[in-house]
């Protein structure tokens, strides 16, 4: 095994080689590599532990940083008395909205760190330390004194508040409701979610003269440096991130958040040395993001053979008072099924909570959830069964755009999910399948995510001693993007993806868009593309020592004539105990449409990964805000609970081979984020299969059903 090229700055072990895996096939045989179930480059390094994550960057004489959490929801620091923190030996600094440094913006509120008084929400930084080790650092924090001025505050979502955000009127819903059929209208809720990546939010921050240099766990490199640079007045040229190796983030670190700020403020007051800050799995709860909790009316009308005839959505989310950010749950409503009368809204409501952000498939997940229990409760309500019925209201375009779908095959995932998984023998009626005291269920529900290319990525590819390298700042959070660009790059330059040395993860490397909106593959790829072509063209299949090219993502026309989407069918069985509502889940199988797949084996872990957080969803997932306070509760692994492997028996996914030329230069569709979407939905509908009993408030407590 080859070790992972440094970069030429030799300042982090990045980078990785393709060779350890194509030694096992046979010398002749050159499979094809896009599609191929290659192993993950960076995996050995993963599991003998010398893949570096940012908090384990060496670096010379470090501080440590732990923060002081506002106790209060609302109001004003009124005094911080720091004398005893400053006593405790090893102390270097403490930092408060009097002394700590000036940024050179405060726009954006939750970046604007100890910049003022106002206490904005419970959890928010007030302080912080700075000392020799993370014991002092955090003995300290516990002696800072603050006195607070408290103001009255707000963090529980009500449905009478709220300002609408957006909204798509086609036709009349209101009308439709009032002459069709069969009519459903339905409220569904979804509690407040926390991003629980394995590997928390951590930085390294040094300063040296008027450069910065971040070690950040972090979906992307340059999205940190973009924003970070105009928070200290820096030119972006004068901001460094390194992130090689990222330890998950599901949204949560598509963005800087205020602890990055607040160790680069900390590490200006350190005498030089560079700071390392991990936030702890506590902190995360008010500090790295959140999903709103939903409350979502779905209004449905068909007429008597189950046609559609109205679709409503209205979702309310919740958004911090300092700074906006919607989830956008209705947003799928858009596009699903064929109705002529649509009406899709999102309401938000300002509390005094922490700033929401990305959660994975951040709107198409709860607001799937609720159109598709709905879709469920509609079926039953048309007396179709659930597969047939959607089948039935499948739009030929896109019912908001009235654009053709580049490519649409979520009728083939229900067939096929629902030949697999044994769909046909499935008896409508619900709660009589009774085993051992445990009633059985099976449920479905569609899944679909939208298909992007971000604009803005450049990869370059140099040739030397006859390699191939690959450089672009992409951040491989945990997904197999190391190995699946190597797999494009080496089918554009149409050579063995052993010659290929992919370089990702640093601000060193050629600018590229952030892992979110599971445009990561797509965006960065067509970049890769582009540069193969430009590379080909200058060089020819005998490129000289030496020979570079570059490309960047290129304008799709496409875009504007077609709906471009992914989509999916999910399937679970579950049982519920009849005495306890204990619920278990032996089966779950996921099928996709979403383009053509670039590692078989890596995107089966994406998709069954999302499925597990949906399975996660279904169960457990939820953040109890005590309104009291102002404060998550459950804000640690022993409340807040994430789905484990004793939750579901067996968990399987596949896809439908498609081929969509409209996309992107792959025909890539991406693909980390649609397992989630319409899980938790499958898993409800196959509980009410079970019990007879419709839960419409997330998540399925045994309480629920009892
Ligand atoms: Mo994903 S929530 O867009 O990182």
């Amino acid at each position: 095994q080859r070790n992972f090229p440094a970069p030429e700055s030799g300042t982090a072990a990045v980078g990785v080689s393709a060779r350890s895996v194509v030694e096992a096939e046979p010398d002749e045989a050159v499979p094809e590599v896009i599609g191929a179930s290659l192993e993950r480059l960076d995996g050995p390094a993963k599991v003998t532990g010398t893949a570096r994550y940012a908090y384990e960057h060496p670096v010379e004489a470090p501080a440590y940083l732990h923060p002081v959490q506002a106790t209060i929801a609302r109001g004003r620091v009124a005094s911080v008395d720091t004398g005893a923190a400053e006593a405790v030996p090893g102390v270097l600094a403490v930092l408060t909205h009097t002394n700590a440094p000036r940024l050179a913006s405060t726009e954006d509120a939750e970046l604007a760190v100890l910049q003022s008084d106002a206490v904005a929400f419970r959890g928010q930084f007030v302080a912080a330390v700075v000392a020799e080790t993370t014991e002092s650092a955090r003995q300290a924090a516990d002696l800072v004194r603050v006195d607070y001025a408290e103001q009255p505050h707000e963090v529980e979502l009500d449905a009478a508040g709220g300002t609408l955000n957006t909204r798509t009127d086609n036709g009349d819903v209101d009308a439709a409701m009032a002459s069709s059929a069969v009519t459903l209208d339905r409220t569904y809720t979804t509690p407040m979610q926390h991003n629980n990546p394995m590997e928390p939010h951590t930085t390294i921050a040094h300063w040296s003269g008027s450069e910065l240099t971040l070690h950040e766990s972090t979906q992307g490199v340059y999205s940190v440096r973009s924003v970070v640079a105009p928070v200290f007045g820096l030119e972006p040229e004068q901001v460094r991130v390194l992130a090689p190796h990222v330890g998950g983030g599901f949204g949560s670190k598509g963005l800087p958040h205020a602890p990055l700020v607040l160790a680069a403020l900390a590490a200006q007051r350190s005498g030089g040395r560079p700071v390392k800050y991990a936030v702890t799995r506590r902190q995360m709860f008010a500090l790295t993001g959140h999903r709103t909790p939903t409350s979502q009316r779905v209004r449905l009308a068909a007429d008597a053979e189950g046609r559609l005839t109205a679709v409503g959505h209205d979702a309310l989310e919740h958004t911090s008072r300092i700074k906006e950010f919607s989830e956008g749950s209705s947003t799928a409503s858009g596009i699903m099924y064929a109705a002529p009368n649509r009406r899709v809204t999102q309401r938000l409501v300002p509390l005094d909570v922490p700033v929401p952000s990305w959660m994975r498939a951040p709107g198409h997940c709860p607001g799937m959830h609720a159109l598709e229990t709905a879709m469920d409760e509609m079926a039953q309500a048309c007396g179709l069964d659930p597969v047939e019925f959607r089948i039935r209201n499948e739009p030929e375009i896109d019912p908001i755009s009235g654009l053709p779908f580049s490519s649409r095959n979520l009728v083939e995932c229900l067939r096929e999910g629902a030949d697999r998984f044994g769909w046909q023998q499935r008896d409508p009626t619900a709660g009589v399948r009774r085993e051992n005291g445990w009633l059985i269920g099976t449920g479905v529900a569609a899944s679909t995510y939208p298909t992007h290319v971000f604009p803005g990525s450049r990869a370059r590819i140099r040739y030397a001693d006859g390699r191939y390298a690959v450089l672009i700042g992409a951040a491989d959070i945990g997904t197999g993007a190391w190995t699946a660009l190597a797999q494009i790059a080496a089918e554009a330059l149409e050579v063995p993806f052993d010659m290929i040395d992919p370089h990702l993860g640093s601000t060193e490397f050629p600018e590229a868009t952030v892992a979110g909106g599971s445009t990561g593959i797509t965006s960065w790829g067509s970049a890769i593309v582009q540069a193969a072509t430009v590379f080909r063209d200058k060089y020819g299949k005998q490129p000289p020592e030496g020979a570079e090219a570059e490309g960047a993502t290129q304008p799709n026309p496409d875009t504007e004539r077609f709906s471009m989407h992914a989509f999916g069918a999910q399937f679970a069985e579950v049982r519920v105990h009849a005495d306890t509502g204990e619920i278990r889940v032996p089966r779950m199988l996921g099928v996709f449409a979403a383009g053509r797949i670039v590692n078989a084996r890596t995107a089966r872990s994406q998709f069954l990964g999302g499925m597990t957080m949906g399975l996660s969803m279904a169960l457990h997932e939820h953040s109890v805000l005590d309104s009291r306070f102002g404060h998550v509760v459950n804000h640690d692994f022993a409340g807040y609970h994430v789905a484990s492997h004793a939750d579901v028996d067996s968990i399987e996914a596949t896809w439908i081979d498609e081929h969509d030329p409209h996309v992107n230069p792959m025909g890539t569709k991406g693909i980390g984020e649609i397992g989630i979407v319409g899980a938790s939905a499958a898993i409800g509908n196959a509980a009410y299969h079970a019990t007879g009993i419709r839960v419409r408030d997330l998540p399925l407590t045994p309480d629920k059903f009892l």
